[in-house]
């Protein structure tokens, strides 16, 4: 088992550190560009419920991209296999994540995969409740669970920053209303995606949820099933696919284990029956990853022989 102490961990993140100086906070949704550049933090949750961590674990980050796998988890749960994959496919693009194009070229018209914007989108809409407010505590009440976790909320004010000033998913949401993948108001539906990607996390948090995906679904400490083996694999399965978005090829190659990002810059990554791992690091590479983050996985994946290849 890699990593048993702090102290190991803080030497592979001193030199990953290096790497944040090459990326860029997000800014697209205005409220995440005030996070710091320099972060980097990691934690490693083990299937006894032991953890190591370094860097300032405390710091909290939004979720972001990593709740797609989490609602895709819950709409599974919720709907099934079969409706779920009705509205939303199984491929990956090779696009960007907000990517347009692949709608409009695709018969029938529906979002390739649950892991880009259009189909994290579907996936939501999927969502059980009668309002929103309803739908928001069944995600949140799962986050809990996962994260064994009581305390996690949603920033207001990302959720808010991004509500205001995403037009792009507006115009996903549209378009998929027009071809019948969603039939609810598309403002009701970005409230709950807008406050689903703004809840905060810290990379504890995350590397507990991996190691929930890496149990097949158990919780390491109270030892209790939270999902059906069969939805971790799935999860699990996108993520390697299509977690790093249009970077996943390269992701796979290199550090070779299931993984989720996020533009704030968290990374949620599960080595399959070994441990779950949780990054945050807001510093991005072109294409929307943690930037030292990635690097960091890199180094311990070699070091420790990760790769599930
Ligand atoms: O919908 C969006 O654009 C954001 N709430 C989430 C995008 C994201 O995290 C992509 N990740 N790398």
């Amino acid at each position: 088992m890699p990593c048993k102490t702090n102290s190991e961990l803080e030497t592979f993140l001193k030199k990953a550190k290096h790497y944040t100086k090459m990326g860029k906070v997000a800014d697209y949704i205005p409220a995440l560009s005030k996070a710091n550049r320099d972060d980097l933090s990691i934690a490693i949750y083990f299937p006894d419920g032991k953890y190591v961590s370094a860097g300032n674990v405390k710091e909290k980050i939004t979720l972001q991209s990593i709740s797609k796998v989490l609602t895709l988890a819950l709409a599974l749960i919720q709907r099934g296999e079969e409706l779920v994959f009705s509205k939303v496919g199984y491929e990956p693009t090779g696009d960007p994540f907000n990517s347009i194009v692949k709608l409009e070229m695709s018969k029938p018209s529906k979002p390739l995969n649950p892991m880009i914007n259009a189909g994290a989108l579907a996936v939501t809409h999927m969502i059980k409740g009668n309002s929103v407010e309803e739908r928001f505590t069944s995600i949140l009440s799962f986050i809990q669970l996962l994260t064994g976790n009581k305390e996690i909320h949603y920033s207001k004010e990302v959720a808010q920053s991004e509500f205001e000033t995403s037009h792009l998913n507006r115009s996903l949401c549209y378009f998929m209303k027009q071809h019948g993948i969603i039939d609810e108001n598309v403002e009701e539906l970005l409230d709950l995606y807008t406050k689903q990607c703004a809840i905060e996390v810290d990379c504890l948090d995350l590397a507990r949820i991996g190691i929930v995906f890496a149990l097949g679904g158990i919780d390491p400490v109270t030892k209790k099933r939270i999902m059906p083996a069969h939805v971790a694999r799935l999860c699990k399965t996108f993520m390697v696919t299509c977690g790093m978005y249009n970077a996943s090829g390269e992701f796979a190659v290199r550090v070779g284990i299931p993984a989720k990002s996020g533009v704030s810059g968290g990374i949620l990554g599960a080595v399959p029956n070994r441990f779950g791992i949780g990054i945050s690091g807001p510093a991005l590479d072109d294409k929307g990853n943690s930037v030292a983050g990635v690097k960091l996985l890199e180094m311990l994946a070699e070091k420790y022989s990760l790769s599930m290849f």
